[in-house]
């Protein structure tokens, strides 16, 4: 089985993050999976953005829990990171999913709970992959081992993944406790090891953010199961070489 390649909060380093120009952009590349982070807005719309405050994204200062899904709409998530981006939206979640419904390309929605346990998360975004049909082909993942708990009681089929940077000893076996399928790693918790394990307890490995040209090697060496990159094209044109 090749690595895949998930584009981290879309084709990030041409696009400004987890907007509609950088998911876009990752599709026509060819990535086989789009990663993005979900927080809820003040009136409870999963809206799509990493940080708990728009400061680094946007043109405005605060948390995003304080702002409607309107007023984020009218924000500006594109100058940031470029001219040419200027006015490009905070998308909310309904919207990627009704993007993504006729294509055929992976999910992985993070939830970003682990600072802000926002109530009603985990329902929320399941009741919309349900509206689009699109819970058998997304992964849920979280640095938070509680929402993945949650999720379970939703839906134990729903594939879920535990997000670490922590070198934990029993990692893998407390992650399949969780009844997670899959373990998402920073890169550098990458060994053989951990693969090992992983293909013993059936668990996919996946590792995050894999931007450098050895890191990629290193993660086709080791056959992990994905990576997470913001440059899918150049993630793609080296794996041709495994
Ligand atoms: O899901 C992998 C990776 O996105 C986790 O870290 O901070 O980029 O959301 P972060
Ligand atoms: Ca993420």
């Amino acid at each position: 089985m090749k690595t895949l390649v998930y584009a981290h909060r879309g084709a990030s380093k041409l696009a400004p993050e987890n907007t509609m120009p950088a998911f876009q952009l990752a599709y026509e590349m060819g990535a086989e999976g789009i990663e993005t982070d979900v927080q809820l807005s003040k009136d409870g719309i999963p809206v799509l953005i990493h940080d708990e405050t728009v400061r680094r994204t946007t043109n405005a200062i605060g948390f995003v829990q304080d702002y409607t899904y309107e007023q984020l709409q009218n924000l500006d998530a594109g100058s940031w990171f470029s001219e040419k981006f200027e006015n490009t939206p905070i998308i909310s979640l309904e919207e990627f999913l009704a993007w993504a419904e006729g294509k055929n390309i992976d999910l992985n929605i993070e939830l970003k709970n682990n600072v802000i346990d926002y109530s009603d998360l985990e329902k929320k975004v399941y009741q919309l992959l349900i509206k689009y049909k699109l819970a058998r082909r997304t992964t849920i993942s979280s640095f938070n081992p509680a929402s993945i708990e949650r999720f379970k009681h939703i839906d134990r089929k729903i594939a879920t993944a535990l997000l670490t940077s922590q070198r934990i000893k029993g990692l893998v076996d407390y992650a399949a406790g969780l009844g997670a399928h899959a373990l998402h790693i920073k890169h550098r918790l990458l060994n053989s090891a951990i693969v090992e394990q992983c293909f013993e307890k059936d668990m996919a490995l996946r590792v995050y953010t894999i931007n450098r040209v050895s890191l990629m090697k290193k993660c086709y060496q080791l056959k992990a199961d994905a990576i997470f990159t913001d440059v899918p094209d150049i993630a793609i044109d080296q794996r041709q070489l495994f």
